[in-house]
């Protein structure tokens, strides 16, 4: 019998958006009961390795009109303006909130807090600790959660369906890793915060718990992926591992050079010249790929790459911006940034598309709500700026769980022995899988897809490698049929969890790769060689894609919120 426990909302995902919509809904409502359910112990949580900030306005050069512009413009024109326009109010506000609790910001001479420059941004608005921002926001996160008593951890509990019951979600059926048992944890509102799915790519900053579960949980109940096709490369990471070199080199004063040693962002060719390495992710991916193309790349081990100077900076100021960069360049290509480049190449960084909700984080299901890179509300539109993700983390986190709180009162419960039947019947669909015989390998799959994605979703994209793509993903989908599992035992079964993560990342690969197919234009982060110039008259939408069964996914239109910023050409 499946063990039953009762919340009055359920929060799936335990980093930044998961844990700041558990403390909204705790300050909300002190007698509330907030049930906290994430794969892994919420410290582990990929918001850990963020690097290099957060965005908000803080200086006298800056202003909200100018932050909201910058965001717009980066999102090429596909952000929801609406979305925007609120959070780059509340921004600011969270970030003040997060010193409160004990984040240690950066601080300029006066004692004011330190800004540094990113990409795409006009004025130095990214507030940072060092370069370890990720770590300092999560714990300031996470201890500060621990001050309430009626935020439940459920730590290493792996969700593997939405309970619904009278057209409303109730909760969720998870899976404790340790026990392998299943609980139906109920609530009358779900929260999902749960991240993004960069493993569905080979090369990828994203760690290796960014499977894609929680796009896969709404997509299968009926809830539409947004804006899939827009996947993010992060110019800067490191061959091979893909680990993530922070943009904020950048915006201390490296370089970007290429094996002839040449600055070559200075004079690239979509007006970044000003901008140089201060450019939009985006386009800087781009430059570095025709590097590769006209033969001015360097050859390594993991294929080719350019190099991020940042020996002119000196020591002292390395040690103290971007100390964990350069721990990471020694260990994990042996170089040391003080003295010489470091290797780097584009690697997927972040998902624009999501879980599709609206300025109250809200979804089409009742009772379903959404925030951080699961979701797509749309503040990112076809390319995020650097350092906004955070920021959307607490933004949208705070609003997702204030508002299923109020969600959550309205109604009456759902009726228990229907939740808990189908959590049941999740059980034993669950243990079923336990040595379920099959030929097929998850690493095989897995490989394959990574495989399919980077060549068919890349930084450019073409349409024969986009159906290609399309065409693997039905194949890989047929395949996971003939899985074979050799674990059959129940405790810590990491086989099992990684079948279940396949399934999640083919179900947002065949999202990103048919949105991808049917978006005949280059916008942000989509750049298609047969479709080269941004169509307004005709992709001026966002695309949904819908679950389907069997077959791929239905992909329809849904109108971008427009407002003061009218669409311009987008050049730096
Ligand atoms: O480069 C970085 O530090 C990444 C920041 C971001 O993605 O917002």
């Amino acid at each position: 019998m499946v063990e039953v426990s009762r919340h009055d909302i359920v929060i799936v995902g335990g980093g930044a958006a998961g844990l700041r919509a558990a403390i909204a809904a705790a300050e909300a409502d002190p007698g509330a009961s907030i049930g906290l359910v994430s794969k892994v112990y919420p410290m582990r949580s990929h918001t850990v390795s963020a690097e290099g900030g957060a965005a908000a306005v803080a200086r006298e050069d800056d202003n909200l009109e100018l932050h909201g512009y910058d965001t717009v413009k980066g999102s090429d024109f596909l952000g929801d303006q609406n979305v925007i326009e609120y959070f780059v109010e509340q921004a600011p506000k969270e970030l003040a909130l997060l010193e409160n609790w004990g984040c240690p910001w950066s601080r300029n001479e006066d004692g004011s807090v330190a800004t540094r420059a990113f990409g795409g941004m006009s004025t130095k608005r990214t507030w940072y600790a060092a370069d370890k921002v990720g770590f300092h926001m999560l714990h300031a996160l996470f201890q500060h959660s621990m001050r309430y008593d009626n935020i439940v951890r459920y730590d290493e509990y792996f969700v593997t369906k939405l309970l619904t019951d009278g057209g409303q979600v109730r909760g969720v059926a998870a899976l404790d890793i340790r026990s392998g048992e299943m609980q139906a944890v109920l609530g009358n509102a779900v929260v999902i915060t749960s991240g993004g799915a960069g493993k569905i790519f080979p090369f990828t900053t994203n760690g290796m718990i960014k499977t894609g579960d929680g796009m896969s949980l709404a997509y299968r109940e009926g809830v539409a992926l947004k804006d899939m096709e827009f996947v993010q490369y992060h110019p800067t990471g490191l061959p091979g591992t893909g680990i993530l070199i922070t943009e904020a080199t950048r915006g201390e004063g490296g370089y970007l050079r290429n094996a002839k040693g040449e600055r070559f962002l200075v004079d690239y060719d979509y007006g970044l010249g000003t901008k140089a390495e201060l450019g939009p992710r985006d386009m800087i991916s781009r430059a570095i790929i025709q590097e590769f193309e006209a033969g001015r790349g360097c050859e390594g081990a993991y294929g080719e790459y350019v190099r991020l100077d940042l020996t002119h900076l000196g020591e002292e100021k390395i040690n103290a911006r971007l100390p964990f960069v350069r721990e990471l360049s020694k260990i994990y290509v042996g170089v040391d940034p003080v003295h010489e480049p470091i290797p780097i190449r584009p690697v997927v960084h972040y998902m624009m598309g999501g879980i599709d909700t609206d300025v109250e984080a809200a979804t089409s299901l009742p009772g379903l709500y959404a925030a951080g890179e699961v979701a797509c509300a749309s503040l990112n539109g076809a390319n995020r700026l650097g350092s906004n993700s955070l920021t959307e983390c607490l933004v949208f986190g705070a609003s997702a769980g204030r508002n299923a709180l109020a969600f959550s009162k309205q109604g009456s419960d759902g009726n228990e022995q229907t939740l808990r039947s189908q959590a049941e019947e999740e059980a034993a669909r669950i243990d079923s899988l336990r040595s379920k015989s099959g030929s097929e390998k998850i690493s095989r799959i897995r490989g394959d897809l990574n495989g399919a994605m980077e060549s068919g979703c890349g930084v450019y994209r073409q349409q024969d490698t986009m159906q290609a793509c399309v065409e693997s993903i039905d194949q890989l989908k047929a395949r996971v049929a003939d899985l074979g599992l050799e674990d059959g035992s129940k405790v810590f079964n990491t086989e099992l969890i990684a079948a279940l993560e396949l399934v999640a990342m083919l179900d947002v690969a065949e999202a990103v790769a048919n949105a991808a197919l049917q978006r005949k234009e280059s916008r942000g982060a989509h750049t298609c060689r047969d479709f080269t110039s941004r169509d307004d008259v005709n992709y001026l939408h966002h695309s949904l894609a819908w679950y389907e069964a069997s077959g791929r996914p239905r992909i329809d239109k849904k109108e971008v919120t427009l407002g003061h910023w009218e669409p311009e050409e987008r050049k730096y």
